[in-house]
């Protein structure tokens, strides 16, 4: 296990890193690379959202240009993640692990976790949960960091958290039953064009 697949660690990496989180996270996520993980995610007016790992909200924000945030239900590991969340907007927030969602089976039409599953110690359980809470028909979306290429970071980043490659990501939405699997690698600049994979599928 890498140091921060490890919820403990994680929530406590993020108590700290919390603060200078929203200076930060536009380095390795753009404004592009969300609006392509709502696209894959099919949100329809008045969809019923879910996002599990919502951090500080930035994807939040984008499905919220989609649905309304009354619909949007996000869950997060750290407190003081989601105390900066709700300061942005009025969207259902809870405390939670993506292993065990706090919810019932099939009460919305899409999910989606961007930057988050990276952390997460059973990646294929995380998925399987967000199948199960959404309804039939309805899109699994989730962005992930890839592996990188070079040898030397890829086995210094492996030791940090995960990176899975994009046919482990196909391998986990095959296992976790979803169908009509569509793929984008993206990144934010040209010299980081491939930095992750935005990975979408349908529940049967
Ligand atoms: C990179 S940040 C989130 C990015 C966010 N989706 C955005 O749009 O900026 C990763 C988040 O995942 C959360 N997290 C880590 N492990 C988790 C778990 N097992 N369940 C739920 N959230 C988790 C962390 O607390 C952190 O806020």
């Amino acid at each position: 296990m890498a140091l921060l697949d490890h919820k403990d660690r994680a929530r406590n990496f993020y108590k700290y890193f919390s603060r200078i989180y929203d200076y930060i996270n536009p380095i390795f996520y753009s404004e592009k690379m969300r609006e392509k993980v709502i696209e894959m995610a099919e949100i329809h007016e008045g969809a019923f959202v879910l996002e599990v790992g919502c951090g500080t909200g930035f994807t939040t924000i984008g499905i919220a240009k989609k649905t309304s945030p009354e619909r949007i239900s996000c869950v997060d590991l750290t407190p003081e993640q989601i105390k900066r969340a709700k300061k942005k907007l009025n969207a259902n927030f809870f405390l939670g692990d993506a292993e065990n969602l706090p919810f019932k089976e099939k009460v919305f039409d899409s999910a989606i976790s961007a930057g988050s599953i990276e952390y997460w110690p059973d990646p294929l359980k995380g998925i399987s949960e967000m199948v199960r809470v959404t309804k039939n028909g309805g899109r699994v979306v989730i962005l992930a960091p890839r592996s990188p290429k070079n040898p030397v970071i890829r086995k210094v980043a492996e030791k940090i958290m995960l990176f899975p490659s994009t046919e482990q990501c196909i391998d986990w939405f095959e296992k976790a039953g979803l169908k009509e699997i569509e793929y984008v690698e993206m990144g934010p600049y040209k010299v980081w064009s491939k930095l992750v994979v935005i990975i979408s599928g349908r529940v049967p």
